[in-house]
């Protein structure tokens, strides 16, 4: 194998030393203390990244391994939150053709046929690339290399024809640094710069209806790399090549953290008539400073009309390409980050729901303490429609142990058999426009308890 030269010439991205990592506990809808909290309450679609960005016409993917897909909590994790894959190694040309016209689809038609299976978009990954390139590759002269690229290309897209939504045709073709120039590799050394347009043509006519992507690293905001790549581009679409897309990979850390000028950048080249995907984004760090970036690479997403969606690269901390470090969404034991509730919200969804089916209908609530005598107070829940009207809404009322509750009004109560929790639904009141409120109320008899009541999550229909 050739040695993966990005993980040589990156120092921002060599494997570090193993740090701690941070594990976040997922704790939904409490509401411990008088006064007022806003929960983020839900209903399904909106309360996954996959629904969240599908509402908004993106998807929202990670890249996947074949050999992880067995592990229960990972498959769940990928089948609940995701609506796209891609694998991370399987469609590589040392995976699929070690040796010369010979190919292997096993692992990576596992993940095609997990996908396809849960109706889920499938990037497939990569067709032309000078890392994990199997060695007889580097050995032909230039006739035998050219015919070897566009068989490669063309037996590949063929097995999967119909089946992905968008191919890294080409892969980090440019070096990093001020020159703009084109990377060592077989490809580039043996044949020349001609090679990129010559994989896209040959990609075009093996499956006219995948979507043909350029793919590169540090070209996220605009420099010598980026604008190179913007000048092909711009070339191609000039002249007629067939491309349709360009991916950002988006691997951030302290060295490299989101550029200033991420969605400017995104948005020049959606201006060249090419779709702009994020393609393999993970953003070193923890907590709120982590978080922060990964809702400016999901806002520019969607400032972007052309920005079609975003994969992560990997699901669980634990299994990213990283050696160390915590760069994910998921902590080792799939809780979610603080960078995962603000990706779903800035995509306009809310945690906490019940994970399937609601159709982007969703709805938050907010309590308040409104009156208080010697032996009573009065709670109120305002229930708010999400991005979509609702028809109708679901809130249960837990009550401390010593508490009872004397009186309710605008809701229609049902009680456990525990007499302490009470699911409220509408009394006439349940249809809310997008972003509409109404409110339900009740008084507590506090028998010396004057906590506020948890109020769970908000259900919408
Ligand atoms: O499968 C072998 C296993 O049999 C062997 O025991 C083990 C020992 O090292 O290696 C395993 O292969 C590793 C492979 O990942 C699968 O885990 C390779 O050594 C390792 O080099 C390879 O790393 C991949 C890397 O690309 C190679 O360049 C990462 O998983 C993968 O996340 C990473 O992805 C790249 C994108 O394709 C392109 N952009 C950058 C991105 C991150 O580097």
């Amino acid at each position: 194998m050739v040695i993966d030269a990005c993980h040589e010439e990156r120092a921002d991205q060599r494997p570090r030393l193993p740090v701690r990592r941070a594990f976040t506990l997922g704790v939904v809808g409490l509401l411990t203390a008088a006064g007022v909290l806003t929960l983020a309450g839900t209903a399904s679609a909106a309360s996954t990244l996959g629904g969240a960005a599908a509402a908004k016409g993106r998807y929202f993917g990670a890249a996947v391994a074949a050999n992880h897909l067995g592990e229960g909590q990972y498959a769940a994790t990928l089948d609940t939150e995701f609506n796209a894959v891609t694998p991370e190694n399987e469609m590589k040309w040392e995976s699929v053709e070690s040796s010369r016209n010979s190919f292997n689809f096993g692992a990576a038609d596992q993940i095609v046929s997990h996908a396809q299976g849960k109706s889920m978009k499938i990037r497939g990954h990569t067709l032309v690339w000078h890392s994990q390139l199997p060695g007889w590759v580097g050995g032909l002269g230039a006739t035998d290399l050219r015919s070897a690229m566009n068989n490669h290309i063309t037996k590949v897209m063929q097995h999967y024809q119909g089946k992905i939504y968008a191919w890294d045709v080409v892969n980090e073709a440019f070096q990093d640094g001020g020159s703009g120039a084109r990377r060592s590799s077989p490809f580039q050394d043996k044949l020349g710069d001609g090679f990129i347009e010559e994989a896209f043509r040959t990609a075009r006519a093996a499956d006219p209806n995948a979507k043909l992507c350029y793919n590169d690293y540090n070209t996220d905001g605009q420099n010598a790399k980026s604008n190179a790549v913007y000048a092909m581009v711009k070339d191609f679409k000039a002249r007629g090549v067939p491309i349709d897309c360009v991916g950002f990979q988006s691997h951030f850390n302290s060295q490299s953290p989101v550029p200033g000028d991420y969605q400017q950048n995104l948005q020049r080249f959606a201006d060249l008539g090419v779709d702009v995907q994020i393609t393999e984004l993970d953003i070193e760090g923890s907590g709120s400073a982590q978080a922060d970036s990964y809702r400016r690479v999901t806002q520019a997403c969607l400032a972007v009309s052309r920005c079609t969606g975003i994969t992560v690269w990997g699901i669980p901390d634990k299994y990213s390409w990283r050696a160390s470090g915590t760069p994910l969404l998921f902590d080792d034991n799939y809780g979610k980050k603080p960078a995962y509730d603000a990706v779903l919200a800035a995509l306009g969804g809310s945690g906490g729901g019940d994970g399937g089916g609601g159709g982007g209908r969703s709805c938050t609530v907010s309590y308040a303490e409104t009156q208080r005598w010697g032996d009573r107070f009065n709670g109120q829940v305002t229930v708010r429609a999400g991005s979509s009207a609702i028809s109708g809404w679901t809130v249960t009322v837990t009550l401390r142990s010593a508490q009872t509750v004397s009186a309710t009004w605008n809701g229609s109560p049902s009680w456990d058999s525990s007499g302490k929790v009470m699911t409220m639904k509408p009394n006439g009141n349940g249809n809310l426009g997008a972003g509409a409120s109404t409110s339900f109320g009740f008084t507590v008899m506090a028998n010396g308890d004057w906590s506020a009541p948890t109020i769970g999550s908000c259900t919408a229909s």
